[in-house]
């Protein structure tokens, strides 16, 4: 029987169906590396280098190529980003969602003399924007939040935060994880600083290629963390102060971002919007059909408001464990359960440190899809999953 993939949040399935082939190509019929060779091979591969580069400042309204750097995922973009950025001193502001992502290195900044103050929501996970004045110290240099949940879908009001940083002179540093692909993100227009990416959520590409778009100011304020051979300036014992080179040291993954390439062009050629508004239709039909059963709570936004296609419940007749266990051995749907790395999220939801039952919803998911996940909810609501 084949499953249903609703785990989407934690890795897309099925990728963009160009994303293998690009991929098997590079490997299998070219294999150049790049900045380090000569040859025409070589030469090819940068240019689709530099055309995924663009690809991503116009699907972000990013900056000028140059700034946008490519990382293994978004963890180690934001840890690139808060290890350059801050110093013993500073503060900044955190959103109450926040994944470990974010949370592990701020703690371990934290040990350096770094502190951060976080952002009431309310218990559904929508930030209360009129605390941010009150939590302002002399110190604070930055309000870093992730655009949407990963527990629960709750989307943040990133425009309104990147206005609110401009006009108080703080940086605005997102963590669009699980919102590039999915939610239109202007970084200029947002007034968005520094935006942290993966390629393999709502981007569809593979695993192992991130990265993060910094403004040409936050560019040059900062330090790189790591260091090594970028193929330029080979003379100098200093990483090189050119961009892209100075923040990507070391043999790019190349796969991945030819990969990153495919999926990009992908869901150009679909509409983000229209990736939305699927995601938002089989949202609804979730979400309607679980108020129909008695045995399941449903955290977050209990609409398609101001929300994404992540839906955490409870239910209140066995344990989340129990649950998606029984829902992936007799039903054969695949969901995830637990903390999801973001506990302090759960805090706010009120579902620590038991967690949840998260379904996420993708564009390849369909209504029908739907359909059988609520029947299997119904049937399972009525037993005990061990019985
Ligand atoms: C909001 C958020 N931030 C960060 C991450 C980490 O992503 P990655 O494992 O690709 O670095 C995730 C992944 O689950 C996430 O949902």
């Amino acid at each position: 029987m084949k499953s249903i993939y609703a785990d989407n949040s934690s890795t897309s399935f099925p990728k963009a169906p160009t994303v293998a082939q690009a991929m098997y190509d590079y490997i299998s019929f070219n294999g150049a590396s790049v900045h380090r060779s000569s040859n025409e091979d070589a030469y090819q591969v940068e240019r689709l280098i530099l055309e995924t580069r663009q690809q991503l400042q116009q699907l972000l309204g990013g900056p000028s190529p140059k700034y946008i750097i490519f990382t293994p995922n978004v963890t180690t973009s934001l840890n690139m980003v808060l290890q350059g950025l801050f110093s013993a001193g500073d503060h900044l502001l955190i959103s109450s969602l926040e994944h470990n992502a974010v949370m592990r290195p701020l703690h371990q900044l934290s040990m350096k003399g770094v502190s951060y103050s976080t952002i009431p929501s309310t218990p559904q996970g929508e930030m209360i924007t009129s605390t941010l004045e009150s939590l302002l110290l002399p110190t604070t240099k930055a309000i870093l939040v992730t655009h949407v949940s990963n527990v629960c879908g709750t989307i943040q009001p990133i425009a309104e935060l990147g206005a609110f940083c401009k006009e108080h002179n703080l940086l605005c540093i997102v963590d669009a994880a699980q919102s590039a692909g999915i939610l239109p993100i202007h970084m200029k227009d947002m007034n968005i600083d520094v935006l942290c990416f993966t390629g393999h959520k709502g981007l569809l590409g593979p695993q192992g290629i991130g990265g993060f778009l910094l403004t040409k100011d936050v560019a040059h304020q900062i330090q790189p963390i790591l260091s090594g051979g970028t193929g330029s300036f080979s003379h100098t014992l200093e990483i090189p102060t050119t961009f892209p080179d100075r923040f990507e040291p070391g043999t790019p993954n190349i796969p991945g971002i030819l990969g990153l390439h495919a999926s990009l062009s992908y869901l150009n050629t679909i509409g983000i919007e229209s990736i939305y508004q699927h995601e938002l239709s089989l949202t609804k039909q979730f979400i309607c059909g679980l108020q129909e059963l008695s045995k399941y709570t449903i955290h977050g936004i209990p609409d398609i408001q101001n929300r994404t296609a992540v839906i955490s419940i409870s239910p209140t007749h066995c344990d989340p464990a129990e649950l998606a266990h029984k829902l992936e051995q007799d039903y054969h749907i695949i969901t995830r359960v637990g903390l999801h790395c973001a506990p302090t999220a759960h805090q706010v939801l009120g579902t620590y440190p038991k967690g949840t039952v998260r379904f996420s919803f993708g564009y390849h998911n369909t209504a029908d899809e739907v359909d059988t996940i609520l029947n299997s909810l119904d049937l399972l609501q009525h037993k005990h999953p061990y019985s």
